[in-house]
Parts: structure tokens; C-alpha cells; sequence
């Protein structure tokens, strides 16, 4: 059985991707929760899956490299599924700033390294990042398209402060946009080195998901479902069978992909729908 880390592991989502990848893979669950990762790994084993886990804070490089490291020593890696993060209800923008971008910079960076021919990994960014790349022009991409400039994350930081002050918006709301875009914009710049690997990438982007961080983020799920065909919280289930999709031999040719679940919101603030 190959092995299939899951950031974000003890989060909504990484449970419910642990429950369908645990049958068929040898798990590494990760989070920065040593709390959370104990109850996901209970849950987990009423269910029947054994997983092992990994308390580490994605922001920190070393630490995403030691992981990665454990990972490979546990036998050959078939997927990497990305799913850590932070919402603007839960912490300051330069924190944001930290997990959402840099955390996904070095998790792409530090797996790359150590996956090998025939893995995948997926990301999970947010619709908020089909509102960002919108509007995203030539100075933000002189920004995002950066992450190995020493300045990044300050360069990043006061991206988000003017956009903030210029908008009157909160800057943590605006850090989850730019730090989720900067995510699903480096997955998909990443697919052709990744293919030199014969590495698939890709990247699914949640709508509302009934998960803790989803409910935490009622008022803004109340505006973007006004957007949406469907207008629900989608299910943490739903974010899983699209990741298990990606990371499957049925996705063989699919790479650089983003996969929307999120109720028909990217499509209906794109298209304009007949019969409105
Ligand atoms: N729930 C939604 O409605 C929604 C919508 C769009 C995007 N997303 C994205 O989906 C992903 C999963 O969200 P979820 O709903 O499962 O949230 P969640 O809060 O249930 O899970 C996120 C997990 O990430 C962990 N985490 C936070 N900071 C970390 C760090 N520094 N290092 C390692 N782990 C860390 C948390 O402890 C938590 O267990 C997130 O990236 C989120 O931004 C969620």
C-alpha cells in the first residue's frame, strides 16, 4: 500500500479524505493539533483505519521537511492531499499569510523532492480565489509569482495592506484571498515541473463545506450562496470523492486542474445563466 499524507489531517475535510483513502493506503495524518490529531486517529479507528500521525506546523519549513522526510522513510508516497489551512475568522493576516501561502510553498516544495513517478497531490484553495483571479493583474503577480524571493512574505504582507486599506475591507479577509489564490495559482504552475517527474497536481476548490471552519464562516457562506445553482453546504464527503477522483488512476491524464465543489458558484459568477 502506498502512503497518503493529509495535511490539515484532523480538520473537516482531512477526516473525511482519511475515511476513503484509509482502506487502500497507509495513512500519515498531519496537523499542528497534537488535541485534534489524538480525536481524528479515535475516530478513525472506529471506523477500522489505522493511521499514524505527525503534529507539524506547516508554516515552519524545517518542519515540512522533516515531514516530508518521515514520509518517504514510511514506504513510497502515492498522494499528497493539501488540505491545512486557515480562514479569516481564525486568525490575523500576517498568520494567514504564513500557513496559506508559505505553508502550501513548502509543502509543494519539500514533497516534490520525495514523491516519485505515478504520485499526485492536490491542494485545496477556495472560490474566493476565482474572485481574486478576476481581478489579479500585473501587481499581484509580481508578488505571488515570487515565493523564493527572501522578501516574500513581507512583500506579500504589504501587498494585502494596501488592498485592504484601498477596498475599507478587514486585511484578514483579503489575506485568505490573496493567500488561497497565491495556492491555487502555484499548483498549477507547478504542473510541468511536477510532469518531470511524472508527478500529477492538482487543486480542488471548495464552495461552502459544512465542516468547523465552514461554520465558523456563516455570514460570508450566507453571501457567496447567494451565487451559487445549489445552495447548501456542501459535505465534507463531497470534497473527498473529488480528491480520491484527482489522486486515482482514473485522472491519469489530469494535471494543473482545478476542480471546483462549491455549488456552481465559480460557473455562476463567470457564465451569465440563462433565464436570469
Ligand atoms: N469549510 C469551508 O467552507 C471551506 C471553504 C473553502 C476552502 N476551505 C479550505 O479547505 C481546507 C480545509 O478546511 P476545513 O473546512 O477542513 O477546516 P478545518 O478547520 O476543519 O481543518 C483545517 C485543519 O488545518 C489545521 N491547521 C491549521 N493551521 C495549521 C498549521 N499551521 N499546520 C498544520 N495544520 C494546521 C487545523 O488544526 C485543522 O485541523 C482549508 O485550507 C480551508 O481554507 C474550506
Amino acid at each position: 500500500m502506498g502512503v497518503c499524507v493529509i495535511t490539515g489531517g484532523a480538520g473537516g475535510m482531512g477526516i473525511a479524505i482519511a475515511r476513503m483513502q484509509g482502506k487502500e493506503h497507509n495513512l500519515l495524518l498531519v496537523d499542528v493539533s497534537q488535541v485534534k490529531l489524538d480525536a481524528a486517529l479515535e475516530t478513525l479507528r472506529e471506523d477500522g483505519i489505522q493511521a499514524a500521525a505527525a503534529v507539524c506546523d506547516i508554516s515552519d519549513r524545517g518542519c515540512v521537511q522533516a515531514l516530508a522526510e518521515r514520509a518517504a522513510a514510511m514506504g513510497e508516497i502515492s498522494a499528497v492531499i493539501h488540505t491545512a489551512g486557515l480562514s479569516p475568522t481564525m486568525a490575523s493576516a500576517p498568520r494567514i499569510v504564513q500557513v496559506n501561502a508559505l505553508g502550501t510553498y513548502y509543502i509543494i516544495e519539500e514533497f516534490f523532492k520525495v514523491m516519485g513517478e505515478g504520485s499526485s497531490m492536490v491542494t485545496v484553495a477556495s472560490l474566493a480565489t476565482h474572485m481574486m483571479a478576476r481581478n489579479a493583474g500585473e501587481s499581484i503577480h509580481a508578488v505571488v509569482d515570487h515565493p523564493d524571493d527572501p522578501d516574500f512574505e513581507k512583500r506579500l504582507n504589504q501587498l494585502i495592506d494596501g488592498m485592504a486599506v484601498a477596498g475599507n475591507t478587514p486585511a484578514a479577509g483579503v489575506a485568505y484571498s490573496v493567500s488561497k489564490y497565491f495556492s491555487w495559482r502555484y499548483t498549477r504552475r507547478n504542473a510541468l515541473r511536477f510532469w518531470s517527474k511524472g508527478i500529477r497536481i492538482n487543486c480542488v476548490t471548495p464552495g461552502n463545506i459544512a465542516t468547523p471552519m465552514g461554520k465558523a464562516e456563516e455570514a460570508g457562506c450566507a453571501r457567496t450562496a447567494a451565487h451559487m445553482a445549489i445552495k447548501r453546504y456542501g459535505t465534507p464527503e463531497e470534497i473527498a470523492a473529488a480528491v480520491v477522483f484527482l489522486t486515482s488512476a482514473a485522472a491519469g491524464d489530469t494535471t494543473g486542474a482545478d476542480l471546483p465543489v462549491d455549488g456552481g458558484f465559480c460557473c455562476c459568477t463567470t457564465f451569465p445563466q440563462v433565464g436570469v
